[in-house]
C-alpha cells in the first residue's frame, strides 16, 4: 500500500503546484502578442484591474471551533453533478491560440475534473468535435446577430451534438482593445470559423458577429428566439436588476453575470459588484452563472456567497492552456478545487450550500 501524504500542497512530482506558477509559465510559453491577446481589457484597463481589486477588498470571517473536517466541494447546477462550482468560460479563437486542441483540450479537463464548459460559437473546432471530444454534455454559446432563423438553426445543430443549454451573448460594437490594436493583432482563417462553411452553419453569420455589418437586435428579436429556441437560454451580460427583468421577461431560463473579463468596455460595472443586487432581482430559484476575475479557489467562494450558483473560468483556464495544453488546463482546476476546498474549511462551511454573506465580516 503506498502512503499518501496528509498535506499534497508541496507535491513536488507535479510539474505545477500553483495557479500563480502556471500563469508565469504561460507567460513564457507564448509570444508577447498572444498573451496580449489573452490578457488584454479595454481602453484603459480599468474595468479589468477593478475586476480583481473588488475580490481584493473583501474581507473574510473565519469563525473558530466551527467543527469543520473535510468540506464536500460538490454542487449540482442545471441537473449536473459538478466536482466543485465551476465551468469553463468561452473564450472565442483564443483557445487555439494558446494550444493547438484548444476546447477539445479544455473539454477534456473539465470531463476529467467532474465539471462542464461552456463551448464558444467562434471557434478553432466544431461544436461536434468539441462534444465528441470529451463526451459530456456542455453547454453553447451564441452571439445574438443576424437573421433569427439561422440563429435557431445553429441551436438545433448543438442540441443535436448534445449540448443542454445555450449561453446568448449581446456584442453591441466592436471594441476598443488598445494592446491588440498596437500588436496589429487579428485572427486569421481557422482560428475562429470552425462552425462555419459548407455542410455546416452559413458564414454571413460569423461576418455579422465579427464586422457588425448588421443592426444589432433589440429585446423583441431576442424574446422571439428565446421563444422557440429548441434549448433553455441563458443570458450573459447581466448586470443590473432592469436587465434582470427584461432576461427573465425574454424567457431566459438563467442569467450569467459577466463583464466579459473586462473586454467590452472599460469603466463598466466590475461584475462582482453587481451580483448580490442580480441575485435579489431575480430571486433564490433562478441559475446564475458568475464570471471575470476568478483566479482562485477563494474568489470561487466569494461568488458563490454573493449569490451565484456557479462561477466560470476565463483566463484562469486560459493560463493552463498555454502552459501546458490539456494537462496544464487539468492541474488548473484541479488547484482551483482544492484552493475552494481550503477556503471552505476556513469559512467554517461543510459544503457550497453554507456559503452566505455570513461569511464576510461585518454582514
Ligand atoms: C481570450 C478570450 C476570448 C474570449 N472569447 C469569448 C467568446 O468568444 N465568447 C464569450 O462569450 N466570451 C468570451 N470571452 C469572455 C469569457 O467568456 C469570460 O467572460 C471572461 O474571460 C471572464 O473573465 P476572466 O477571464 O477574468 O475570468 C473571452 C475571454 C478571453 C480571455
Amino acid at each position: 500500500m503506498t502512503s499518501r501524504r496528509l498535506d499534497d500542497r508541496y507535491a513536488v512530482t507535479d510539474k505545477f503546484v500553483t495557479n500563480t506558477g502556471i500563469r508565469a509559465a504561460a507567460q513564457r510559453r507564448v509570444s508577447p502578442v498572444v498573451w496580449n491577446y489573452l490578457e488584454c481589457g479595454t481602453g484603459d484597463e480599468v474595468t479589468l484591474r477593478a475586476n480583481g481589486r473588488v475580490f481584493d477588498d473583501l474581507v473574510f470571517d473565519t469563525p473558530l471551533f466551527a467543527g469543520i473536517s473535510n468540506p464536500d466541494t460538490s454542487t449540482r447546477f442545471l441537473g449536473h453533478d459538478l466536482s466543485f462550482p465551476a465551468l469553463i468560460a468561452p473564450f472565442g479563437g483564443g483557445e487555439h491560440l494558446l494550444d493547438g486542441a484548444g476546447h477539445l483540450a479544455t473539454g477534456r479537463a473539465a470531463r476529467d475534473i467532474g465539471i462542464r464548459q461552456i463551448v464558444p460559437v467562434a471557434a478553432a473546432h466544431s461544436l461536434e468535435d468539441i462534444a465528441a471530444a470529451s463526451g459530456v454534455a456542455q453547454m453553447f454559446q451564441i452571439t445574438f446577430v443576424g437573421d433569427p432563423g439561422a440563429v435557431l438553426d445553429m441551436i438545433a445543430r448543438a442540441k443535436a451534438a448534445g449540448c443542454e443549454q445555450v449561453v446568448a451573448t449581446y456584442s453591441p460594437i466592436l471594441q476598443w482593445r488598445e494592446r491588440i490594436i498596437e500588436d496589429r493583432f487579428s485572427f486569421r482563417s481557422g482560428d475562429v470559423d470552425a462552425n462555419f462553411g459548407p455542410g455546416k452553419s452559413d458564414p454571413a453569420m460569423l461576418r455579422e458577429q465579427l464586422e457588425f455589418s448588421r443592426p444589432r437586435w433589440g429585446w423583441a428579436e431576442a424574446a422571439e428566439v428565446i421563444g422557440k429556441s429548441p434549448l433553455p437560454v441563458i443570458v450573459k451580460g447581466v448586470l443590473t436588476p432592469e436587465d434582470v427583468h427584461r432576461s427573465l421577461g425574454a424567457g431566459a431560463a438563467g442569467l450569467y453575470v459577466s463583464n466579459y473579463g473586462g473586454r467590452s468596455i472599460d469603466r463598466m460595472t466590475p461584475a462582482l459588484s453587481a451580483l448580490a443586487e442580480v441575485r435579489a432581482a431575480a430571486g433564490p430559484d433562478v441559475p446564475v452563472i458568475f464570471d471575470s476575475g476568478i483566479r482562485r479557489g477563494s474568489d470561487i467562494a466569494a461568488a458563490l456567497a454573493l449569490g451565484a450558483d456557479v462561477v466560470a473560468l476565463g483566463r484562469a483556464v486560459g493560463y493552463g492552456l498555454a502552459a501546458d495544453g490539456e494537462a496544464g488546463a487539468r492541474r488548473v482546476l484541479e488547484i482551483l478545487r482544492r484552493e475552494f476546498w481550503t477556503t471552505l474549511g476556513h469559512l467554517g462551511c461543510s459544503s457550497v450550500a453554507d456559503l452566505g454573506p455570513q461569511v464576510f465580516l461585518g454582514r
